[in-house]
């Protein structure tokens, strides 16, 4: 198993799942607002379910969907970080390198601090530092506006409009809008 990464910023640690964090991730899972862009709140079965799927990323790259942290008051308030996609993805990739897609979801108190950009940055510094990944991808639903502000202010720029391969033909939910940033586009805004 690869050491797993935790990045840490000013105010927050990226760190492995444990056990404690099957209930603050469940409360997070269940809310129908923090949910809403989703098709639907996940129960507690779902939502153990989900960590279970991120801790075994984490086990087998090192890196993933990171449980995030205060690190001045302990305690699960979200999950953010980097995945493999879990489908083949319908936009233009270079020589089928692998995607790897960045997501978040903090806990509905706790947004409009800064936390998930936060967050989001340290997994990108991980992407393009020691994962050495060349390019990272974001996508949303057309409605999830602070998703796709977030994406925009972290500097990825709109790829092409997608429909969903995981939802039936049809579904509302279906179509998604792509973010994407490459190493180059993220190193030239990083300072020094
Ligand atoms: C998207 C989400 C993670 C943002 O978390 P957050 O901690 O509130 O975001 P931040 O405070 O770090 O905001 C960073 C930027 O995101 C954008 N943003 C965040 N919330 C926003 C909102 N309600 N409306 C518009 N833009 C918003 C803004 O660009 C903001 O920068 P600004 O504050 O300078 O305007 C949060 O709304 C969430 O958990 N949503 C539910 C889960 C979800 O939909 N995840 C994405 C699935 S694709």
């Amino acid at each position: 198993m690869p050491r797993p990464l935790s990045p840490t910023g000013p105010r927050l640690l990226l760190r492995p799942w444990r056990e404690a964090d099957r209930a603050p991730l469940a409360a997070i899972n269940a809310d129908p607002v923090a949910m809403r862009h989703f098709a639907a709140p996940m129960t507690r079965a779902e939502s153990d379910a989900w960590m279970d799927r991120l801790q075994r990323h984490i086990e087998a790259h090192g890196w993933g969907f990171w449980c995030v942290e205060r690190r001045d008051a302990p305690g699960c308030i979200g999950a953010v970080g980097l995945m493999h996609l879990a489908f083949a993805p319908p936009w233009d990739v270079d020589g089928g390198a692998s995607v790897v897609e960045i997501g978040w979801r903090i806990a509905p108190g706790l947004q409009r601090q800064g936390l998930a950009e936060e967050a989001a940055r340290l997994a990108l510094a991980a992407g393009f530092g020691p994962i050495g990944l060349a390019e990272i991808v974001a996508f949303t639903r057309p409605a999830n506006e602070p998703s796709w502000r977030l994406m925009q202010k972290l500097g990825m720029t709109r790829g092409t409009d997608f429909e969903h391969p995981r939802l039936p033909e049809g579904h509302p939910a279906r179509p998604h809008i792509l973010y994407r940033l490459t190493w180059a586009d993220w190193r030239a805004r990083q300072p020094g």
